[in-house]
């Protein structure tokens, strides 16, 4: 007997649509009129592409989060880290040449349109924000706009949408950032072949540092003599105090007093120093993963922001802001500055503090 049209056996094969809900998805694009112009439908399909990329944004970040917060993370594993951020990578280069299919509306096309959505921005992307705390931007570092801070901002405008976005928010608040699970991870770095548990690993920590910025001092001498040898003996005082300030910028930056932060700016500086030792391959490469995660952050706000100038010029925003001049000042956001402050630290090879207990690295 023929089956029923309408009741499909289980074994029935799956369908493209149904699997991926395009019909639901595809009558999502009405705005708030459910009649949006082409130039609106635009404007709407590209946001809610990028939504859809910040939803993988999060669940990768959370699965790299997730191996690097456990208690011991075993060398196996660090692939996966590196794995799970690189994709977020590559997603948010993806992000930023997408800001180019924006870009084709002109100014007027979208001021066509533009005042309805008033009050509501971009700087509603609840998503975004989840993105920023699970990295581990702290609220009291981010710019205010017009004196109200995001997250406040979406609790107040949140009162008059069904949605609780802040909910959600409040939620990841009280999750491990990718930061904190770094720190924990960077501590535990074996240093000279000392373990954070070993007995006397302090002073193995404290004397690498001390031989280390022994060696950055030796370092600005020879820099100086150089530059000196190269401009003549009267740039002698022009340059001197810009090298003792690298010394000085260094020494504040691995004497830290904190000792847990110490200890984990140290193993970040000996990654980065000894980065061709068998065992710190892919700590390396987990390092240069979230610098590269940092970037590209950066380069979104920083195209996002010339994105709006090329179709707003310096006009406010329909959240309120400045527009444009806020952006900027998000651009200045660091939530891993240490991994950017530890490279005005490095030296030449020829001139790092000899490796002690090679074996503990895997060299013979
Ligand atoms: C013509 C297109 C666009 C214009 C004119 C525009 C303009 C703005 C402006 C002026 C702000 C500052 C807040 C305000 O006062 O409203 C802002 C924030 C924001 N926009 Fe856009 N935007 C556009 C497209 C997009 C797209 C495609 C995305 C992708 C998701 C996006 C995401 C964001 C986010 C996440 C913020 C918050 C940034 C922060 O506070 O750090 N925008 N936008």
């Amino acid at each position: 007997m023929p089956a029923s049209p309408t009741a499909p056996g289980p074994a029935s094969p799956p369908v493209y649509w149904d699997y991926l809900s395009l019909p639901g998805l595809l009558a999502q694009q009405g705005g708030l009129d459910g009649n949006p112009s082409p130039d609106e439908l635009h404007f709407i399909i590209v946001h809610q592409a990028f939504e859809l990329w910040f939803k993988l944004v999060l669940s990768q970040l959370r699965l790299a989060r997730d191996h690097l917060a456990a208690a011991h993370l075993p060398e196996e594993q660090v692939p996966f880290v590196v794995h799970h951020i690189g994709r977020v990578n590559v997603i948010l280069r993806h992000c930023v040449d997408q800001f180019a299919v924006m870009e084709t509306l002109p100014p007027q096309d979208f001021l066509a349109f533009r005042d309805k959505l008033t009050p509501a921005s971009g700087f509603q992307s609840f998503q975004l924000r989840e993105v920023e705390i699970l990295l581990g931007l702290k609220n009291e570092d981010r710019v205010a706009l017009g004196g109200i801070k995001p997250e406040a901002h979406i609790q107040n405008v949140g009162k008059s949408s069904p949605f609780d976005a802040y909910a959600r928010l409040q939620a990841t608040q009280m999750e491990v950032t990718l930061r904190d699970a770094l720190h924990n991870w960077l501590m535990r770095t074996p240093i000279q072949g000392s373990s954070m548990n070993d007995p006397g690993d302090e002073g193995v920590v404290d004397g690498f540092l001390a031989e280390y910025l022994d060696h950055v001092r030796a370092h600005g001498e020879q820099t100086l003599a150089g530059l000196v040898a190269a401009l003549g003996e009267g740039e002698r005082a022009k340059m001197e105090p810009r090298i003792k300030m690298t010394l000085d910028e260094a020494r504040k930056f691995l004497l830290i007093e904190d000792r847990a932060v110490r200890r984990a700016r140290a193993g970040l500086l000996f990654i980065e120093s000894y980065r061709e030792l068998p065992l710190l391959a892919w700590p390396r490469l987990l390092i240069d993963t979230v610098v590269e995660l940092e970037e590209q952050m950066l380069l979104f706000r920083n195209r996002h922001a010339r994105m709006v100038e090329r179709v707003i010029g310096r006009r406010i925003g329909t959240g309120g802001s400045s527009g444009v001049e806020y952006l900027d000042k998000t651009t200045a956001y660091r939530t891993f500055p240490e991994l950017w402050t530890v490279r005005s630290t490095l030296l030449p090879r020829a001139m790092l503090p000899a490796l002690r207990r090679r074996e503990k690295y895997g060299v013979e």
